[in-house]
């Protein structure tokens, strides 16, 4: 087909050969240059595979400052791809990749226009009008911690992260106010994380309205500010629950318990533990995440010289680190276990909490180190009673969604849920087969594609690790 361009004509297009040797970050700036109208085509058929992660660093790329602005970037041999910012601190990726022929479409200022059969898309990469086909693929990004992004691969859901989950503000019935304290909320995973829904619930029993909370931005990475009015609240310990979510996130909302101390100075001072026990659970070779316990003063006076012994189990030694943030209380108290060269199994370890002149405390542990790889337990999924069965979202491999499938008495399979056509997230029919929401790809139990409107690849297989008999597997 001959290409079409009605509102760029002799302005020197890039066409794919012209893109692939740029081999480097282009702006959209720098594309349109020639261009005079905003557009930039490349009318030739191309690769639908998604481009490969590459970063950027939107700080250096003018057309990103703004709300709203936007560049196209092709980074070595990848196809284009259109960055906009779309909020402060949030960015979304489109691959330009026409999916009905797979022609590079133009960016214009009034939309998105694909310059072979005149498929026309939103801002947003939705469909809009002209030749019939499907929205363009969006893809993921991620922000790393020195600002920058890595763009690529199929989009995966945003991944909600707080960097504490407690919270304890320590005052007298006379004494000075306590300061307020903040949380740092992100997103560990794809996407935006915007719409973020914080809520409050004081302990059952408890007097309420002690404590005010602020977003700073309803989308993440953003701080929420945590302040105890401590009014004329009578001697105790107060506590509340803060949680925050947001709609389509990976992981659930995420909770942090807040208390509000308030201490009789007369009293003896005495150690107090936010939990006595902790467990934790691990793959072979790798590092499950810390957890904290906070240490505070029950009693009134000084709790100081915060200290810990360590006693282990049977099964092994020296597998665990346990350090306080100050010897003055309240302290944070943090836990890590060093899974390292430990085998498969379960080990115990306990925690003894010291501090000078008040009774000790102590913290059970437990570790589960588990073979390497997503666990799965069998009985948790009927449906793999069956060959032929089929069990969706039994949890996250490489962070994408793995479905399994019973191939025989003694054998299963695994699958990546995102449908190879524009990685959506496919679903279980039946218990027997899957469907793609996007397109209707269909696929069968072994992930085999068997119809859809577009020619879609199989599943992609995951590693089953499985040994006949055995309770659990695991997928790598
Ligand atoms: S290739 Fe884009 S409309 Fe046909």
């Amino acid at each position: 087909m001959t290409p079409d361009h009605p509102s760029c004509s002799g302005c020197g297009h890039l066409d794919r050969r012209q893109f692939l040797a740029s081999a480097s970050v282009l702006s959209l700036g720098a594309l349109v240059a020639g261009c005079g109208d905003g557009i930039i085509s490349g009318p030739e058929q191309i690769p639908t595979s998604l481009p490969q992660p590459f970063r950027i660093d939107p700080a250096t790329i003018p057309e990103l400052a703004p709300v709203g602005g936007r560049t196209v970037v092709v980074s070595g041999a990848s196809t284009p791809v259109l960055v906009e910012r779309v909020g402060s601190q949030q960015f979304r990726a489109l691959s330009l990749v026409c999916p009905h022929r797979g022609s590079i479409v133009n960016v214009a200022s009034d939309g998105l226009r694909c310059p072979n059969h005149d498929a026309r898309f939103a801002n947003d990469g939705t469909w809009l009008s002209g030749q019939p086909t499907t929205d363009l693929t969006p893809l993921d990004v991620r922000r790393n911690a020195d600002g920058s992004l890595l763009v690529g691969g199929p989009r995966t859901p945003a991944v909600l992260g707080l960097d504490r989950s407690s919270i304890v503000f320590v005052s007298t019935p006379t004494g000075n106010a306590p300061a307020p304290q903040t949380v740092a909320i992100s997103n560990g995973g794809g996407g935006v994380l915007g719409n973020l829904a914080v809520s409050l619930a004081y302990g059952a029993n408890q007097r309420t309205g002690w404590l005010a909370i602020a977003l700073s931005d309803a989308a993440a990475p953003t701080t929420l500010t945590l302040t105890a009015l401590r009014g004329a609240l009578p001697v105790g310990n107060y506590t509340a629950t803060v949680t925050v979510g947001a709609a389509g996130i990976g992981n659930g909302a995420q909770t942090i318990a807040v208390s509000l101390l308030i201490q009789d100075p007369t009293t003896p001072a005495s150690l107090q533990l936010s939990s006595s026990a902790l467990t934790f659970a691990a793959p072979v070779g790798t590092v499950p995440a810390a957890q904290t316990v906070q240490c505070n003063n029950a009693g009134g006076g000084t709790l100081t010289g915060l200290s810990v012994a360590i006693a282990y189990g049977a099964t092994g030694t020296n597998w665990l680190s346990a350090s306080f943030n100050q010897v003055t209380a309240p302290a944070t108290l943090t836990v890590r276990p060093a899974v390292g060269a430990l085998a498969v199994g379960t080990y115990t370890a306990t925690i003894t909490v010291l501090a000078a002149g008040v009774a000790s405390r102590t913290v059970a542990v437990t570790l589960t180190v588990s073979p390497a790889g997503l666990v799965v337990t069998l009985s948790a999924w009927p449906a793999l009673a069956n060959v032929g069965g089929v069990a969706g979202s039994v949890g996250n491999v490489n962070g994408g969604p793995v479905a399994i499938t019973r191939l025989s008495a003694t054998s299963f399979g695994a699958f990546s849920m995102r449908c190879p056509h524009a990685g959506t997230t496919i679903t279980v029919v039946s218990g027997t087969s899957f469907r793609c929401p996007n397109h209707g790809a269909l696929f069968n139990s072994a992930g085999v594609w068997q119809s859809s409107p577009q020619r879609a690849e199989n599943l992609t297989p995951l590693t089953v690790i499985y040994t006949p008999g055995a309770t659990t597997l695991s997928v790598v």
